[in-house]
């Protein structure tokens, strides 16, 4: 299992469903009582549900440390078998967790058998995420260091919509509706921004991610190659960063399918 920091959750999510909510339309979330929030990490999305539904909402995660960040009724388990009952919930929903499982199928399968009402989830497409940077080869250097990865991860990164596998999983009435999260980097500059500009000029973000790139084509010397040309692109925002010239912005499109069980 992919293991992710609360502080990475937190900083990528900063923002998210603050600026509209539309996309979240197709939730029964008025008339539910019980909701399911699976995967939930530190809970940015549960705190979202909790806002926009009169239902008591349970987070659930694997990872006991990230669910700590989240307040209110929380689960440990597992999102293969989870620890409820049939037609435990009005709602079952998820974020960005069925882009990390090795079987996403099992898991609809198991929020269609707790779920007497919708299921739900809302997984980016990484292979669509898109960047403008006043560093000219961020961009560029990005795509392709994303492309790497993407060719190397075991998971299907780029779902999006999940209309197969919520058919699959005999998944009715199924809607997919678009939220498109932005990101910005401007001045000031966060700790996050200035931590993550360093990671570039020293190619440490890259590597961390080394071992999944080389399990795709990509072999030694082209990942070195790229670290190199990656560790430039750091340097210069850095030195824009140090002019207050470095702006940025990504958009990481999230598909929201709901269907009725
Ligand atoms: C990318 S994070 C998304 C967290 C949160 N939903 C959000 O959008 O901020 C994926 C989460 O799924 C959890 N996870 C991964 N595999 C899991 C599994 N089999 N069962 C339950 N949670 C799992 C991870 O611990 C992590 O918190």
């Amino acid at each position: 299992m992919r293991e992710f920091s609360a502080e990475y959750l937190d900083t990528t999510r900063r923002g998210m469903w603050e600026d509209s909510r539309e996309a979240l339309a197709s939730l029964d979330l008025d008339t539910a009582k019980r909701v399911l929030d699976v995967g939930a990490g530190t809970g940015v999305l549960t705190r979202v549900l909790r806002e926009e539904s009169p239902a008591t909402v349970v987070a659930l995660d694997a990872d006991t440390s990230l669910l700590q960040g989240s307040v209110g009724p929380r689960v440990q388990g597992d999102a293969a078998r989870l620890p409820f009952a049939d037609d435990a919930f009005d709602v079952v929903v998820c974020q960005a967790l069925l882009v990390n499982l090795p079987d996403p199928l099992v898991a609809v399968r198991e929020f269609a058998r707790v779920s007497r009402g919708q299921v739900a989830a809302i997984e980016p497409d990484n292979s669509a995420v898109s960047i403008e940077s006043t560093v000219e080869t961020e961009a560029p250097l990005a795509r392709r260091a994303r492309g790497l990865y993407l060719d190397g991860v075991e998971t299907d990164a780029s779902l999006g919509a999940a209309r197969t596998l919520f058919a699959e999983a005999s998944l009715e009435d199924v809607t997919v509706d678009r939220y498109d999260h932005e990101r910005t980097i401007e001045p000031p500059y966060s700790d996050y921004a200035l931590t993550a500009a360093r990671r570039k000029a020293t190619g440490d973000g890259l590597v961390s991610d080394r071992q999944t790139i080389l399990a795709g084509e990509t072999s030694p010397e082209e990942f070195d190659a790229l670290k190199q040309e990656w560790r430039t692109m750091g340097r210069t925002v850095i030195e824009q960063m140090q002019a207050e010239q470095y702006r940025q912005r990504e958009v990481v499109p999230f598909f929201v399918t709901v269907g009725s069980v």
